[in-house]
């Protein structure tokens, strides 16, 4: 039995994406377990381009199967424009692709809280995706939100909705000083409906059932550690659980049943929306790193703030998700770097802090510590054997596994499903 949890070591757009779709060839499910489509995993295949914001990757690997479960916040609006635009690219997803029937439904309403509440905090904005992701959890979370189980009943939906509609439009009227838009929901639900009808399920029973079958199944986390609501930066934060623990309550199995946690992280650290960043690089740096990285937002188009590794929060990630094998993704925008940064501590008020702050503005205001590394000034996107690689690159790697002690399962050098390296001898090479 196989379970094995791909999870953001970072503050999200580590390259999940790339590397659960290569990683599904060997499994026969994948499965999303927290977040919505404030996710945007990017998946380069013979030029073409995916950007999977609901779907896991897996459903681009003929014949695997793809799990959204309850965990998940779906604006089924948003799936449906998925499934549409996916088939379009030539994948079917007929009998491959299962929605937990406990997985909790965004409205436009959820959006319109958003936005209103964005705008109200001014300066203190956390910069969502205006999605309505927050506002969804928020809905779970007082136990008034919408379930998947509720649009199949018609009768119960349209109860249901009428009831949280007025709630939600006295709210706005108080806190906002406006009405909120109403109009056509039901129907374009019902409608919606009919158009999902056919993935839903019970999927916590289908995912226990797989593993007793012996099958094998990724978790595609979405987000990152830093992004999580309980672990990360909070409040700059999302507001699901993004670490690995999420996939057991986001997916419905026990903990017992993970075999495994791979950790991926870029080699440098990008952030999107506010929040502290101690490693963040003058915007001229950043510039280019962004520029050679082409960190801009999968789905929402922002430019991506770019700064240097940090050992600590990849520490302290490896330490909330128990990460067994670490992946490095995008190696090759440091090919023409001269020189490389690495936050080895911080410090604070004058002493070294051991752990991550709790609060956002000690974690504001500390020092990194750097380590100065030469870079390796040479191409590595067409390189294929982690022993081929340029002896700066793999001092670089292996400086950041020992500091860690952790092993580096996979180094990416490109968005292609080629440009890969698996090391051999490692845990994540025993999951293949
Ligand atoms: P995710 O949210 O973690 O799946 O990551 P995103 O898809 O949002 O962002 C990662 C971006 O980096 C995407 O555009 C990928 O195509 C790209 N990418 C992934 N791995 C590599 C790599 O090793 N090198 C380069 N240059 N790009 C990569
Ligand atoms: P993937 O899965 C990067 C960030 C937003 C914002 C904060 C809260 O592609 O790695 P939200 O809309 O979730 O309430 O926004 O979280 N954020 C992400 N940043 N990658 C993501 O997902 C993100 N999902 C949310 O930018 O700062
Ligand atoms: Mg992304």
């Amino acid at each position: 039995m196989k379970a094995i949890a791909v999870v953001g070591a970072q503050w999200g757009d580590e390259g999940k994406g790339k590397v659960v779709d290569y990683l599904a060839a060997s499994f026969d499910y994948s499965a999303r377990y927290g977040g919505g489509h404030n996710a945007g995993h990017t998946v380069i295949i013979n030029d073409h381009k995916f950007v999977l914001q609901l779907i896991p990757c897996g459903i681009l690997r003929l014949g695997k199967k793809a799990i959204i479960g309850a965990g998940v916040v779906v604006d089924p609006a948003a799936l449906v424009a998925e499934v549409d635009s996916i088939r379009k690219g030539g994948i079917d997803v007929e009998g491959r692709l299962f929605l937990s029937n406990r997985a909790h439904l965004i409205f436009p309403y959820h959006r319109e809280l958003e936005k209103s509440a964005e705008a109200a905090r001014g300066p203190h904005r956390i910069g969502t995706t205006s999605r309505g992701i927050g506002p969804a959890y928020e809905d779970k979370m007082a136990r008034c939100g919408l379930r998947v189980c509720d649009l199949m009943d018609e009768e119960r939906f349209a109860r249901k909705l009428r009831r949280v509609l007025e709630e939600k439009d006295a709210l706005s009227r108080s806190c906002f000083g406006q009405p909120l838009e109403t109009v056509g929901i039901l129907e374009a639900y019902r409608e919606l409906g009919a158009r999902i009808r056919g993935f839903v399920t019970d999927t916590s029973a289908l995912v226990n059932c797989a593993l007793a079958e012996g099958k094998s199944i990724l978790f595609e986390g979405a987000q990152g550690t830093m992004l999580d609501i309980d672990h990360g930066t909070y409040p700059y934060v999302t507001s699901s659980s993004a670490t690995a623990g999420g996939a057991c309550t986001g997916l419905g199995i026990s903990p017992t049943r993970v075999t495994g946690v791979i950790g991926v992280t870029k080699a440098y650290t990008t952030r999107v929306g506010g929040g502290p960043f101690p490693t963040e690089m003058p915007e001229l740096e950043a510039q280019a790193v962004r520029d050679r990285g082409k960190e801009y937002g999968a789905v929402t188009g922002r430019p991506r703030r770019c700064g240097w590794l940090d050992l600590v929060m990849l520490r302290y990630a490896i330490q909330i998700n128990g990460i067994n094998s670490l992946v490095v993704t995008k190696l090759d925008v440091f090919d023409t770097q001269r020189e490389i940064q690495v936050c080895v501590g911080y410090r604070y008020k004058g002493s070294r802090l051991s752990e991550m702050p709790a609060e956002v503005e000690v974690l504001a205001e500390v020092t990194p510590e750097y380590k100065t590394l030469p870079g390796w000034q040479a191409a590595t996107d067409h390189i294929r054997a982690a022993n081929e690689l340029p002896r700066a690159a793999s001092d670089y790697l292996k400086f950041v596994s020992d500091s860690l002690g952790t092993e580096i399962g996979m180094i990416s050098t490109g968005p292609e499903r080629d440009a890969t390296i698996i090391p051999t001898g490692t845990k994540l090479a025993s999951w293949l």
